[in-house]
């Protein structure tokens, strides 16, 4: 049995190139598409995307839903909403966990192995990269302790500071849980 730290590989690079079950796109309430990680998701994946998404009828923050990933190399999307970042105070840190608990649960719903996320709210939405790289792990590891088809969680890095952001809240959380 693999550890769960082991089942968490931090990736730097295009998320839109991963050849995984499913990556998760950073969107907005509206699934209508926007820039940062959302466009170049719809960018790579096509216009049926954008077509899929036109039928969901938008989505909550901290919710997640699915749909087909058409041109891209992943099969499916899964796509979450983000809190704006506006202190910490409004709830944020909750609607981010929720965002990666839901988005794992719906992977397993659909019996994934392998997903990969980007950094959610930590673009345009201003997430403190630090803070959020936290809950994802935590978020990461709560789900690897329970039953899951999931083998491996892949966290994109778009730049060098926030692969060091993940692999710094990964060894933290490590040596919190050895004690
Ligand atoms: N691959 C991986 N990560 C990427 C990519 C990519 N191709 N493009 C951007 N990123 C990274 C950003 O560098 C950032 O670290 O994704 C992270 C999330 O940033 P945003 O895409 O700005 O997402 P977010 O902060 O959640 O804001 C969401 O932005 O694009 C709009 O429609 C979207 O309104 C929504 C808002």
């Amino acid at each position: 049995m693999q550890t769960a730290n082991r089942r968490i590989e931090v990736l730097e690079g295009d998320i839109t190139k991963l050849a995984v079950d499913a990556i998760v796109n950073a969107a907005n309430n509206s699934l209508l598409g926007g820039g940062g990680v959302d466009g170049a998701i719809h960018r790579a994946a096509g216009p049926e995307l954008l077509a899929e998404c036109r039928n969901l009828g938008g989505c909550a923050t901290g919710a997640a839903k699915a749909t087909r990933g058409y041109r891209l190399p992943a099969p499916w999307v899964i796509h979450t909403v983000g809190p704006v970042w506006t202190g910490g105070a409004r709830g944020e840190p909750v609607l981010l966990a929720s965002c990666y608990r839901e988005c794992l649960l719906l992977a397993r719903e659909l019996g994934l192995r392998r997903i990969a996320f980007p950094a959610i709210s930590c673009g345009v939405y201003g997430y403190p990269l630090e803070l959020a790289s936290n809950i994802a792990v935590r978020e990461l590891l709560a789900h690897f302790a329970g039953e899951t088809t999931l083998e491996q969680v892949n966290l994109v890095a778009f730049s060098p500071e926030v692969a060091q952001a993940y692999r710094r809240a990964l060894v933290e959380t490590a040596d919190q849980s050895a004690g």
